[in-house]
């Protein structure tokens, strides 16, 4: 049995969940007013309403008793003290020194690193300010009008994330492209959007060895010199962001147009980084430094807040109620902005790259679920598509709720209905809808006798579907920044809970490997390989309409 199992706060909570499994929100709403008040936090630019949840005082009381018995703030510290807590590879996890606003010294291996990070920022600002404003110029001596930002996972999703949820702060001349797949067809067709005389290309990978990213960095760079017929030209186009010098300079990028960052930088908490050069370019180092002051403002309240009012480790542990009690599962990120429709996919990255984890830091392996499946799509679209099974599906999903209070960018009349649609969700998915309520609707409607009681189970709502509302007052930089923040910490703590390394991702490379293999075999390099017969029927067959 793990550690965490023969805890005396773990076993009351499965003592106390033999009673709490029952219990259904409606009742607990109804037998408590002053509920909607206590499970309620305003943090910074954000409001969580956590009320919608099957806990109870009692239960809040055995998850801190937890949080404290796995010694949370003993961790927490660690990793603001750049303690290496990145075990298996021997770091530090400083994402927080890159947006400490304070510039008080963060330490790894007892040297202050903001010095570094002030550095690389304040480059990043002239960088940016000088192509906002015109002054870096392409070869041509043309003003950059779109910027294509080259990278995967960790180094593409954050950028892209954030460009996309700012929208209305970008920069009126500048047009952003992402491209991260190595399936050609998303650089071709960004390719033929835009000229090269006009275009910047950032290469965005932490290591420089992504096969994704370098293959579709030398496409572009061949692209470019096609056209430009002039290597020399090569700098005013190109830049790299990369923790790895030499590999940049072997691609053919001059380091002096390299933006670096740090090995203490997790690809998937690194778009406060020099990875968020396109964000800043976008947005302007003045949002940008926004951006960081809301997660700035996430890690203060994170560090220094009592357990029970932080909103971070509430959200933690209202996770791990549902994922290790009452049965991991997945979880639904529902934004309620289209400007958040990527947030989704970034948060997805974000928790199951960090907690997707079987095995336990001293390499045991877990006897307890981790991360749950994270999906999602925007809010109002799902109602339309996959809510239905969230509200009469055999499955009892947690949905976060996501929406910003102010209009700032909708249309007249617009946002009105969409927070009509967020409140409504949540408390449908709380109170559902009895069968005695169906029939007074149906009756009501002029239905009657059988006619009426064959429709009343399919119209039946159970309800007692868990929601956190978490409301932004609106979608700007910094709230953003402040919410970016919340569900890393939040990652953060359940890791801690479940004693796992977060910032580690084996799990991703060997599929990595294998591939290299098999497209050595794909593109006649090497030999064929020794493989299953799946494997080596579909390696056949590709080669056989390919016709080799
Ligand atoms: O394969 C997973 C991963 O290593 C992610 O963790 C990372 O964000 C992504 O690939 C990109 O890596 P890099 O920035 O080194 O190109």
């Amino acid at each position: 049995m793990s550690a965490l199992t023969t805890l005396p706060a773990w076993r009351a909570l499965w003592n106390h969940f033999a009673r709490a499994r029952d219990w259904h929100l409606r009742e607990l709403f109804a037998a408590d007013p002053g509920r909607a008040e206590r499970y309620w936090l305003e943090v910074e630019g954000l409001t969580l309403d956590y009320s919608k949840n099957r806990l109870s005082d009692q239960t809040l009381t055995l998850l801190l008793q937890l949080a404290d018995e796995v010694g949370l703030p003993a961790k927490i510290d660690a990793m603001f003290n750049g303690e290496k807590i990145n075990r298996t590879e021997q770091r530090a996890v400083l994402h927080v020194a890159l947006r400490n606003r304070a510039n008080t010294p963060m330490l790894v291996d007892g040297v202050d690193v903001m010095p570094k990070v002030n550095a690389v920022l304040e480059r990043m600002g002239r960088f940016a300010h000088a192509v906002r404003v015109g002054e870096w110029l392409g070869y041509t001596r043309q003003p950059i009008t779109d910027i294509v930002s080259i990278g995967i996972g960790g180094s593409d999703l954050g950028p892209l994330m954030v460009c996309q949820a700012l929208r209305p702060y970008g920069h009126p001349r500048l047009n952003m492209h992402f491209v991260s797949n190595v399936d050609g067809a998303q650089l071709k067709e960004t390719l033929r959007r835009v000229h090269p005389e006009t275009t910047l290309f950032i290469i965005e990978s932490k290591t420089f060895t992504t096969h994704e990213t370098l293959t579709n960095a030398h496409t572009a760079r061949d692209w470019f010199l096609k056209y430009a017929r002039d290597e020399a030209a090569v700098a005013k186009h190109f830049v790299a962001v990369s923790t790895n010098k030499q590999a940049v300079a072997e691609f053919g990028i001059d380091p002096a147009n390299m933006f670096e960052f740090w090995d203490w930088v997790g690809g998937r908490y690194s778009l406060w980084s020099a990875i968020g050069l396109p964000i800043m370019l976008y947005l302007g180092e003045q949002n940008f430094v926004e951006l960081l002051d809301g997660a700035h403002g996430m890690d203060t309240h994170f560090q220094s807040a009592p357990l029970a009012e932080n909103m971070p480790v509430m959200l933690a542990l209202v996770g791990i109620w549902y994922i290790n009690f009452y049965g991991g599962g997945s979880h639904v990120i529902a934004p309620y902005d289209q400007y958040l429709h990527r947030l989704p996919a970034f948060i997805q990255q974000l928790d199951m790259e960090s907690n997707g984890k079987q095995t336990m830091l001293d390499g045991a392996p877990v006897d307890f679920e981790t991360a749950p499946i994270i999906w999602g799509e925007t809010g109002i679209n799902g109602q339309h598509a996959f809510f239905q099974l969230l509200h009469q599906g055999t499955h009892t999903t947690p949905i976060d709720l996501i929406a910003s209070l102010e209009n700032t960018s909708s249309l007249p009349g617009h946002h009105e209905i969409l927070l009509a649609n967020v409140f409504a969700q949540a408390e449908a998915f709380m109170r559902g809808k009895t069968a005695d309520e169906v029939r007074a609707e149906l009756a009501a409607q002029g239905l009657e006798g059988d006619a009426l009681e064959a429709l009343v189970p399919h119209k039946v709502f159970g309800g007692n579907r868990p929601t956190n509302t978490l409301l932004m007052t609106r979608l700007d930089p910094r709230n953003l920044g402040a919410l970016i923040a919340l569900y890393e910490h939040k990652i953060f703590v359940q890791g801690v809970v479940w004693h796992i390394n977060s910032f580690d991702q084996w799990g991703v490379e060997l599929g990595k490997q294998l591939a290299k293999t098999i497209h050595g075999e794909l593109s006649g390099t090497r030999e064929a390989a020794e493989h299953d017969s799946s494997t080596a029927r579909l390696i056949s067959l590709y080669k056989k309409v390919n016709g080799e």
